[in-house]
């Protein structure tokens, strides 16, 4: 699926559902006729698990093995916090990132450095049965963290920050922050890794049209405190 295309489809899909979703501040707007079809038209296009064929699952298991272990880990899991946990990461959402950083929209020095390189090397099919293969990884359930910052992290995770205009995060990365589709799994991600992905999307260094605009008036006090939340989160 085109990302640009996906993203265009997906603005107003999202857009609406964030203003439908939120029960205190706004009115309940129905989904158009038009939206649907494209919301039909997106889950139709996604590739599913059955359309890759055995030897592109063999070859993506030898690359994630080989090459994408060095900084991932082996199953995904990650140690350190520069390189992201990839276990149980949305398929569609990986399959967008790697094209991402192929045609360079993804451009943070980090991005730049460790995955534009490889990723040139990846053809839709391979990038495809990439993201279903860490998808079914099981992601490691983190050590229980009971902090303050825990707790202020799972309000604005579930709430929002309705003085600052910010929608309920789990609007669309589910209530578990499990993700969807393009929505990523943020549960057990390393916070500091988390941390600065939300500052690249509020400094533009990551494009994204739903997420720049929601983090534009987040600080790094409430960045710490979502992050530091989702970490804990199995
Ligand atoms: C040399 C280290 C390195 C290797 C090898 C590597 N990556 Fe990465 N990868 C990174 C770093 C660093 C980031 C985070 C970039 C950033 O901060 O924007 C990343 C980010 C990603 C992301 C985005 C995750 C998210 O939550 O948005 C995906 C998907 C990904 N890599 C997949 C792969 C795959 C698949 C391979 C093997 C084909 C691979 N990487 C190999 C270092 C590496
Ligand atoms: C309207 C839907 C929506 C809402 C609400 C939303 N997000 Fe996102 N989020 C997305 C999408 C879509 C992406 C993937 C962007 C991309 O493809 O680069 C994303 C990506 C992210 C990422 C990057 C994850 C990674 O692995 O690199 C973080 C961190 C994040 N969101 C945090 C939040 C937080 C915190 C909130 C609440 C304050 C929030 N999001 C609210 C849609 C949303």
């Amino acid at each position: 699926m085109n990302r640009l295309f996906s993203m265009a489809v997906l603005f107003p899909l999202v857009t609406t559902s964030v203003l439908a979703a939120g029960p205190e501040t706004h009115e309940n707007q129905p989904t158009t006729g038009e939206q649907a079809a494209a919301l039909t038209k997106i889950q139709q296009t996604a590739p599913s698990e059955e359309q890759i064929t055995p030897e592109l699952k063999d070859a993506a298991a030898k690359l994630a093995a080989q090459e994408c272990a060095l900084c991932h880990g082996r199953s995904g899991q990650s140690i350190s916090p520069t390189f992201p946990r990839l276990a149980g990461q949305r398929a569609e959402y990986i399959e967008a990132q790697l094209k991402a950083f192929r045609d360079a929209t993804r451009k943070d020095p980090d991005a730049q450095a460790y995955m534009w390189g490889m990723a040139s090397q990846l053809t839709d099919p391979i990038i495809e049965a990439l993201g279903h293969y860490y998808e079914q990884l099981k992601p490691v359930a983190p050590n229980p963290v009971d902090s303050r910052q825990v707790a202020a992290g799972k309000e604005i995770f579930e709430r929002g920050i309705p003085a600052q205009n910010v929608p309920a995060c789990q609007t669309c990365h589910m209530a578990q922050a499990q993700g969807a589709g393009l929505f990523p799994r943020l549960a057990g991600q390393h916070a500091a890794y988390l941390v600065k992905q939300m500052n690249s999307f509020k400094n533009g260094l990551r494009v994204n049209p739903v997420m720049q605009p929601i983090m534009q008036s987040f600080t790094s006090e409430q960045m710490e405190q979502v992050a530091t939340y989702l970490e804990s989160l199995p």
